[in-house]
Order: C-alpha cells, then structure tokens, then sequence
C-alpha cells in the first residue's frame, strides 16, 4: 500500500473511485468526505456502488476500516450514557438459525448490575433477527425514543429497540444499497457496519458472537476470524473493550426455530431449563459480558455468577421487568399461549435408523423463511407463529419414523415445501460424527486464544 494521501481541495467522488479501484490506501479524509457527501445525498447511488465494489475487491487497510467506520458512527446520533454509574456492555452476533441468545443476555447481565444497551436488528436473508423474536410477544415495542430508551435502561438496566433513523444514518443508506450491489461480503464493510451501529450506543464494552458453519454468513472459519480481528481491532481503536468468540453455526442453536418459539425457548432457558448448547452458549457470553464490565474478576466467575442468576430467578424477574416496560404482555412468561399460536402442526421424520450426521442449517432457516417466519423481500411481514421445532441434534440416534422435526404452519402449502427442504437438510448415517466445538475460538487484543 502507498502512503496515506492528502485530500484534493475540491473532493470529487470520481477521485476516491479511481484510488480504491488502483489499490491506493485512501485517506480518513477522502474517506469522511465521501461518507458525509453520501449520507447528505451530495453524492449518487451510482458512483458509490463503484467504490463499493471497488472495496469488494481491492479490499481496505485496518487504518481505512477504522476511518469508514468512525465516519459511519458519527454520520449520526451518538448516545451518551456516562450520566449512568453502571457499566454499559452489549453483545452482538454476526447471525444465525435458532440464534436467541440476545433475548437471554440483556435481562440476564442486567441482574448483574451492568447495563445493557442493545440496539439490534431484523432478520436477514436465513437468519433471524431479535427486534422480530421480540414483536412476538404482544404488545412490545421495540421503536422506543431514545429519551424513553434511557428512561427504560435506567429503571431496569436492559432495553432493546431498533436502529433510529438517528443512529449510524450512513449505515442505513450504504447497506441499503449494498444490499442491491452485490457488496453485502466484505468483511471491511460488514466491520464498519456493525461496529458503527454497536459504537454508537454509548457501551464501554462489547462481545461479539461471531458464527461460523453452514448456518452462518462466514462459512469457513478463517473469514469468521477475520472479520472478528478487525472487529476487536477497530473497537479497540476506539477506546473500547472488545472480544469476540466465533462460535459454532454448523446446525440450529437450541431446539426452537421461528419467533414465538424462540420467546418460549428463552423463557425455559431464564427459567434454569432448555436445551444444553444454548444455555452453555448464553452463560459463556454472559461470562464475558461480565468480565468486560468489571462485575467479575474472570470469565469462569462470570459464567459462574449468571449461573446463578438464573436460578435464583433474577434473570427472568429482569425479563418481566423489560418486557413491562417496554409494553409488552409479560403475562408470557407464565402462560406460552398468550403467544402467537400457528393453527397447525405437521411433523418430518426419519426415513431410517441411524445417526444424525450433519444439518444443512442455512436451508433450515430458509425452511422457516418459507412458512413465513422471515422475510422473502424487505418489505414483507413476519408470520410470529410459524416456526420449526427439531427434536434431534447432530449426533444423536434415530429410529426409522421417529419425529425429527414438528413444523408450526398457519398455511398448507409453505408447509409442504419447508417440510420436504428440512428432510432434505438432515442427513442420517450409521455413525455419529466427531462433535463439533460450541465456541472455536476467542479473539482479543492480545492474540487469539481457546
Ligand atoms: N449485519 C450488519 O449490520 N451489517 C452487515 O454488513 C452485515 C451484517
């Protein structure tokens, strides 16, 4: 790479288009200059695209990644939480199918005394996304101001609400396009999207959880890790504490796939119960979330004292709390069927004795996309009650007609079509395989470590 350039006195995006496409380190100028000139609708959709994909290609220096995403975060609002003594750490995960783990995290780092801003986002593609798991439970309202985020985030320590059009506007605008340009697959470009949405929440730390595996948007674990160094690398650059473990997305977290289901998941799992992976993942990350905002002296004690969290019943007292304040109908938590129920259920199962072998796990998101849990265009609305629900995970033995999965449907024909998808994504041998790692790797400044 050359040395950084001066921007021109005149900026003309055409310049910065033609640096990148040569493989030129731009400068934070040239870079701020054209994020501003974008975001103000100075500069058009098409010369962005190009130096999108220019970037796409020629990819960026740490330095560039760490610029784009500090004119990313301060193209709009930054929250300014210091008037709160709490720590503020959140958690945020790359995506996944089944991936529930926000919904457990907030009220269950809230019962440790730390505050859990989280601003999160809707499903994308396969993956669920935590604002629709949230919309399952009547009445909740994740499009909360920012004064009565606050206002909710002081009284109980947790709150979730969507992006504002105040936060990250920048963010919003390029993925948009990005998202129609083919420039989504950047780790230079995911980086500076999530960590200018996450920096501008106000946290003083941030654990994130990024997936690998055929669920997962990074399938092979060394662009996972790469995206997670520069992750770790650009939060660190910006003054905050940062980990971020790559964690396995090669089949469904937990059992429960689809937003209400997922709500009834999180809820056994606050309760002491639920399936192994997801609670071990949960009181892993919690474990980080509390060792970041200093409540423990190390992860063990942190997993430790959210271990006790919940079975104390605090965790899911701070879950109530949340979903009180945020005008939801709490009465959830006691009674499943004041969650969006589908009308029907129909169920996979196996066509012979065996192992589960492996699950192709994007197609079992697909699945539940299919029976109207996600969404097919952007502009689509969720179905809450649809879902899957495996009763198998890899590894385990199966008999000939056991039930591998029972879908949730509301219509007959999506059924059909996730029905035969989901068979067709759970392979059965005569042996189990060698398990896969929950949590592969964990990356922090200091280098990686296990
Ligand atoms: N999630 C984001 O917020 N941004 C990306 O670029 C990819 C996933």
């Amino acid at each position: 790479m050359t040395d950084r350039r001066t921007v021109p006195a005149k900026f003309r995006a055409v310049d910065v288009i033609r640096n990148k496409r040569d493989g030129q380190e731009l400068s934070r100028e040239e870079i701020d200059a054209l994020v501003h000139a974008y975001t103000v609708g100075e500069v058009p959709d098409y010369q962005v695209s190009a130096w999108l994909m220019a970037v796409v290609l020629r990819g960026m220096t740490r330095g560039e990644t760490a610029a784009l995403t500090d004119s990313m975060l301060h193209s709009g609002e930054v929250l300014d939480f210091s008037s709160m003594p709490q720590k503020k750490v959140d958690k945020h995960s790359t995506g996944g199918v089944g991936d529930k783990t926000s919904l457990v995290l907030a009220p269950l780092v809230a019962a440790a005394g730390i505050s859990v801003p989280m601003i999160s986002g809707r499903g994308l593609g396969h993956t669920g996304g935590t604002l629709d798991k949230l919309e399952a439970i009547p009445g909740f309202n994740v499009n909360l101001p920012v004064a009565e985020f606050r206002r909710a985030l002081e009284t109980c320590g947790c709150a979730m609400i969507g992006q504002t059009p105040e936060i990250a506007p920048a963010d919003r605008k390029l993925y948009a396009l990005r998202d129609v340009t083919g420039t989504v697959e950047s780790p230079y470009l995911i980086c500076a999207s999530i960590m200018s949405k996450k920096l501008a929440e106000g946290i003083d730390g941030l654990v994130l959880d990024v997936k690998t595996g055929s669920g997962a948007f990074m399938k092979k674990e060394k662009d996972a890790a790469l995206l997670a160094e520069l992750m770790v690398e650009t939060g660190e650059r910006m003054g905050k504490q940062v980990v971020a473990l790559i964690t396995d997305m090669d089949q469904p977290l937990g059992k429960m796939i689809g937003n209400a289901l997922e709500v009834v998941e999180v809820i056994e799992i606050l309760r002491g119960h639920g399936p192994e992976d997801l609670r071990e993942l949960c009181l892993h990350l919690a474990g980080w979330m509390l060792q970041l905002g200093g409540v423990s002296k190390s992860v063990a004690e942190g997993t430790q004292l959210s271990a006790q969290l919940i079975s104390s019943g605090r965790a899911l007292e701070k879950f109530r709390q949340m979903i009180e304040l945020q005008g939801g109908d709490a009465k959830v938590i006691n009674d499943n069927s004041r969650l969006p129920q589908a009308k029907r259920t129909t169920q996979v199962v196996s066509p012979t004795d065996g192992f589960i072998s492996c699950m192709q796990c994007e197609q079992i998101g697909t699945a539940c996309v299919i029976l109207g849990g996600g969404r097919e265009r952007k502009e689509d609305s969720v179905d809450p009650a649809v879902g899957i629900v495996l009763h198998k995970k890899v590894g385990d033995r199966v008999s000939i007609h056991e039930p591998l999965a029972t879908i949730h449907y509301n219509s007959p024909e999506r059924a059909q079509e996730a029905a035969s998808l989901i068979s067709k994504s759970i392979q059965i041998g005569d042996a189990a395989p060698a398990k896969r790692p929950l949590i592969h790797r964990v990356i922090q400044k200091s280098g990686d470590q296990l």
